[in-house]
């Protein structure tokens, strides 16, 4: 009897984390592809995109050439994003996937951000990177945010999981390239220096002086910097 309680409560674990699982990212596809149309000018929205008549659809609704080419560092972190989701190809509506080229120039740097809709999985093909992610917030208050970080040569994979802030520098004397594929057709991105000092409009200062603990001066100070995306 107590065996067969245990098989109940183990199977409605299971079973809860396989229906957890299942809506942990973007909706399961109900359909072999839903190939994504511009809907500027559609009257409603979908979770997504609207998909093309798949009569339709075409082999370059999946295709994308040219992520061989590096992307242009020149600015002010030294780093580039060739982003490769929904918007670059249509046929990832719904799909649930999508990757990225990251170029960086000798000490550039991929800034603290988040994706807010996916994990990252990133492949070094050229150079050493310092990368890192921080937890959230620890449940016991006494506790702080752990911070993750591994340096990673040509050939290492790293993971970013979901919504977390993470990093990645350029420490070695050469240009680095990474591959990554995030679990998102859209995984977003919140750089946190652009969406906290760059703002349009901005935070009001009172916000920031209390939050971060500091003088004014300094928050004039960075909100009157130019917070360039490189994404
Ligand atoms: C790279 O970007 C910089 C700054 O925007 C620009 O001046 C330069 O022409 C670009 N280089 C190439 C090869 O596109």
């Amino acid at each position: 009897m107590k065996i067969v309680v245990l098989l109940s409560v183990t199977t409605i674990f299971v079973v809860s984390c396989l229906a957890t699982l299942a809506y942990a990212s973007d909706p399961s596809p109900l359909q072999d592809f839903c190939v994504a149309v511009k809907d500027e000018d559609a009257a409603v929205f979908v979770n997504g995109k609207v998909c093309k008549n798949p009569d339709m659809v075409v082999a370059e609704d999946f295709f994308f050439p040219g992520l061989n080419k590096p992307g242009n560092t020149s600015n002010l972190v030294g780093s580039r994003v060739t982003p490769v989701n929904v918007n670059q190809i249509p046929g990832l509506n719904t799909l649930g996937i999508s990757a990225v080229r990251i170029d960086y120039a000798p000490n550039g740097l991929n800034p603290p951000h988040t994706h807010p809709r996916a994990t990252e999985i990133l492949v070094v093909m050229e150079g050493t990177l310092y990368v890192g992610f921080v937890t959230s917030n620890p449940a016991d208050p006494a506790l702080k945010n752990k911070l993750f970080t591994k340096y990673l040569y040509p050939g290492d994979v790293f993971v970013f999981p979901e919504g977390l802030i993470h990093f990645q520098f350029n420490v070695g004397k050469t240009n680095a390239v990474a591959f990554a594929g995030l679990s998102s057709q859209n995984p977003g991105v919140i750089t946190v220096a652009n969406a906290v000092f760059g703002s349009d409009p901005k935070i009001n200062p009172a916000v920031l002086t209390k939050a971060f603990q500091v003088e004014k001066n300094v928050i004039d100070y960075l909100q009157a910097q130019f917070w360039t995306d490189i994404n």
